[in-house]
């Protein structure tokens, strides 16, 4: 899609669709809503008297100029009271007026830049959410249907106008920003959405690598030989079971400036998760395709730190296999011995998520980073507790967390701190090993937390568990049915936000 940003006066605009946000205070009638208003002899100001539209956030009206207009169409959005806006409403806004473009098939529109005019709201900002609202609604996943009536073509020329020249650079620089954080977040929701037939392990780390090429990162897939001499015995023992190699793909990002930190982002790459031998019902299975999502949002967080040339050294680990039953199948009662020398007693090979990871956190502490960050699809007690609002966060430093929750505040991918204490290794005491897998029927997320803690050594480490926000079960605005691809936008506005620990 071309994104321009454009000095000039939407009225005069000759396109498909021009859109503007509207509020029910003020002015009803901003100046360029009155000028277009008085072209069309008073039918803006007939919509709001009938009430058909009130300009309360979710509200859409779509009038037809007839030649009154160059462009075809008007489209309004409701943002709500001027004084309450926020950049979620904004987002949101442009999020029910992309899911009308899109469902009205229009292929060009031309936007009126959205004016916060509030001193808690910056232009750039605003201009961001504006733009995610409108690309993340613009998402579909429709490669599979085979119906030639199928309408592939969608939006393919956004034009963002105002008048002011002053103020194109922050918009632009908004804009910018708002393109990348929703390519990262389709990306991801793509990644998540495909089927696991269509997505193997080798398939996830070929799509890592032609991902890295386009971004300028290096990029180094290990076979399931190599994965053996590094001795990453604990992701071994989940990938046998499966027909499919394992496959263990390493990013880096090395930024333009010097003197940077090294942080490294570790995913959850589970192409499928049956469970293992300790079986899930068929019916917790159904999304179990997406159990790579926190590898998919560690590619995209990579990528777009690229595309916006952050001063950041970057690591992405991510670990891919299937977690399957059969006769090669990791067993129950098992004890291995993890990357870090560590050994495991396997009580559920359900609870795969935290044997990859171990591994893979292991495996990057030999980078030396001034923190890692792992995001995974780890835990159904992390549902049970938070919910499909909120992800949950564990940290072993002071600081990180408290970052990712502002983070989490301006991306509307909202987190809470869960406990970390030590408590919770008492129900990972094992009879026979350094620890259990898994310890009991409370607490889940909890006590996959602090398995994981085991294997970060000292390291500053934030654990990001996305397990209850991966999927939406309905479209709402700018969210799609599907996988959610939450996680990218917070990522990435969180290395934006970075500073030396
Ligand atoms: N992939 C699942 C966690 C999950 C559950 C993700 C629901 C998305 C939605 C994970 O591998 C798992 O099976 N966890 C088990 C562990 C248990 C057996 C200790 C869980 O949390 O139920
Ligand atoms: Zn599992
Ligand atoms: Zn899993």
């Amino acid at each position: 899609m071309q994104i321009k940003v454009k000095t000039g006066r939407i009225d005069l605009t000759e396109d498909e669709a021009i859109l503007l946000s509207c509020s029910p205070d003020n002015p009803k009638f901003s100046v360029m809503l009155k000028a277009i208003d008085d072209k069309l002899s008073g039918a803006i100001r007939h919509l709001f008297e009938t009430k058909d539209f009130t300009g309360n956030l979710g509200q859409i009206a779509v009038l037809y100029p007839l030649g009154k207009l160059k462009s075809k169409r008007i489209i309004l959005t409701g943002l709500g009271k001027r004084n309450e806006i926020t950049l979620e409403k904004i987002r949101r806004a442009y999020g029910f007026a992309g899911r009308k473009v899109k469902e009205l098939k229009i292929n060009s529109i031309s936007v009126q830049a959205v004016e916060p005019n509030l001193p808690v709201i910056q232009l750039n900002e605003a201009s961001q959410a504006m733009v995610e609202g409108m690309l993340l609604a613009n998402y579909k996943l429709d490669r599979y249907k085979t119906d030639e009536g199928n309408d592939r073509t969608g939006l393919q020329n956004l034009t963002i106008l105002e008048q002011d020249h002053r103020k194109i650079a922050e918009i632009e620089k908004g804009v910018r920003e708002g393109e990348i954080s929703s390519w990262a977040t389709n990306f991801t929701r793509d990644l998540a959405n495909q089927p696991s037939n269509r997505l193997t392990p080798s398939d996830f780390a070929r799509i890592a690598a032609k991902i890295a090429h386009e971004n300028n990162l290096r990029c180094k897939v290990y076979s399931k030989a190599q994965i053996q001499k590094l001795k990453m015995n604990a992701f071994l023992a989940v990938a046998s079971g499966s027909a499919q190699p394992p496959q263990l793909t390493v990013l880096e990002y090395l930024p333009p400036q010097t003197k940077v930190n090294t942080l490294a982002l570790v995913g959850k790459g589970i192409t499928f998760d049956a469970g293992g031998l300790s079986l899930k019902p068929s019916e917790d299975m159904t999304e179990m395709k997406a159990d790579m999502m926190g590898g998919a949002v560690v590619i995209s967080t990579l990528a777009g730190c690229a595309k916006m040339k952050l001063p950041l050294h970057l690591f992405g680990i991510i670990p891919a296999t299937e977690n399957l039953p059969s006769g090669s199948a990791l067993k129950v009662g098992d004890i291995i011995t993890s990357h870090s020398g560590k050994t495991i007693e396997v009580l559920n090979t359900d609870a795969e998520g935290r044997l990859i990871l171990a591994d893979a956190l292991s495996y990057a502490r030999s980078f030396k980073p001034d923190a890692i960050i792992d995001v995974a699809t780890l835990t159904s007690g992390i549902k049970y507790a938070l919910g499909n609002v909120c992800a949950g966060i564990f940290s072993n430093i002071d600081g990180l967390a408290t970052r990712a929750i502002k983070a989490g505040e301006k991306t509307n991918e909202r987190v809470w701190e869960m406990p970390l204490g030590d408590e919770y290794m008492e129900f990972l005491k094992s009879d026979l090993a350094d620890m259990k897998n898994v310890g009991g029927k409370w607490g889940g997320a909890c006590i996959a937390a602090i398995f994981l803690k085991n294997f970060v050594g000292d390291f500053p480490w934030l654990h990001v568990d996305i397990a209850g926000v991966d999927f939406k079960d309905k479209d709402d605005s700018y969210w799609s049915k599907g996988a959610t691809g939450f996680g990218a936008r917070l990522l990435l506005q969180f290395l934006k936000d970075w500073k030396k620990i």
